[in-house]
């Protein structure tokens, strides 16, 4: 038996359409932050008196209850690819909590998948380095999860099946940033990443986007290394506008944007014109991660529960990875 705990991950660069559905490659690298506050807590345990898998989730707010449809294939196919890996056949009894909304844009399920990547692997003890970890939990089909394994600031690399792995690019302590996730819409979305990362690439500005991606990669990791954050506001604005333009022109087009969102990117823009120095991001959802200086994270964060499309918000920092929780009886 094993406990983990994962946090959520804010994308500075997207992932956005996979190039290998099988291996759950992406066309691009990525960037990330860990969140030190948005998190998942999943315990396995492989007990041989099973016949199936029982799995039992707790979502933000709500009484627990066991996993069914989709969820509980992908926690089933993943606890299998691990059970390949030990080398065994037993069922596992699994638990898993959020302290945040689950399916919300908030990277809920690769919090969760890194937490279960972690937990089942320690459970088979299964000695894993981080970035073999990484990569079983992009496997996972929730690709992001990878970035939620080491610690802090991320990148997911492009490439094949042993190259496409995490990594940290920054410890948590190096840039004392702060997300404010303003809150707009508590409803689980209505159309996951997984068929929108197959649809992007019908977007006739997909091509646009790679190709800018790779310029506002290499601007992005400067940003971090120089803790600029003018320089990194501006590639995770235009990074995130980009992405949810290839979504709202692909073909069905998707929207994940509400009157929220865009209300709350207005505010933003407006409070920089008045001095106030923060940026907006959004991942597949409506929901808004507002990042900032740590210094101004008072002042932003009453300012965006003073608007009237914001229901709450949640404060994170740059935070670990994946972690085991030492059992204590
Ligand atoms: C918009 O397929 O990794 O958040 O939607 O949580 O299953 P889930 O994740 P995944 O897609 C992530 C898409 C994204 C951008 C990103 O996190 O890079």
């Amino acid at each position: 038996m094993a406990t983990a705990v994962a946090p959520a991950n804010i994308a500075f660069i997207k992932y956005w359409g996979m190039r290998d559905p099988e291996h759950i490659l992406p066309y691009n690298s990525s960037i990330s932050m860990n969140l030190d506050a948005c998190l998942t807590t999943t315990t396995v345990l492989f007990d041989p008196a099973l016949d199936t898998d029982e799995i039992t989730l707790t979502w933000y707010q709500q009484v627990p209850h066991p996993a069914t449809g989709r969820p509980r294939e992908r926690v089933g196919a993943h606890l299998d690819r691990l059970r390949q890996l030990a080398g065994v056949d037993t069922r596992a009894r699994v638990t898993s909590q959020n302290n945040f909304p689950a399916d919300a844009g908030i990277a809920s399920s690769a919090a969760g998948f890194a937490a279960l990547t972690l937990a089942t692997a320690a459970a088979l003890n299964l000695d894993l380095d981080t970035t073999t970890l990484s990569r079983l939990a992009r496997r996972s089909g929730s690709g992001s999860a990878c970035r939620s394994i080491p610690d802090g600031f991320v990148e997911w690399y492009n490439g094949n099946d042993q190259k496409s792995i995490a990594v940290t690019i920054a410890p948590p302590e190096h840039w004392d940033l702060a997300d404010i996730v303003a809150v707009v819409d508590m409803q689980p979305k209505k159309i996951g990443s997984a068929e929108n990362h197959r649809l992007a690439s019908t977007s006739p500005y997909f091509g646009t986007r790679l190709y800018e991606v790779q310029q506002r990669l290499d601007t992005v990791r400067q940003a971090i290394a120089q803790r600029d954050l003018t320089l990194l506001g501006t590639m995770i604005e235009a990074d995130t506008i980009s992405m949810h333009v290839v979504c709202m022109t692909q073909t069905p087009p998707s929207i994940y944007w509400d009157s929220g969102t865009l209300a709350v990117m207005h505010a933003i823009r407006a409070w920089r014109d008045e001095g106030l120095e923060s940026y907006f991001t959004m991942d597949a959802g409506a929901n808004v991660h507002v990042i900032c200086a740590a210094s101004d994270q008072h002042d932003v964060q009453q300012r965006l529960e003073r608007l009237s499309a914001v229901q709450f918000t949640l404060v994170n920092r740059p935070g670990p990875g994946a972690r085991l929780i030492p059992e204590t009886s």
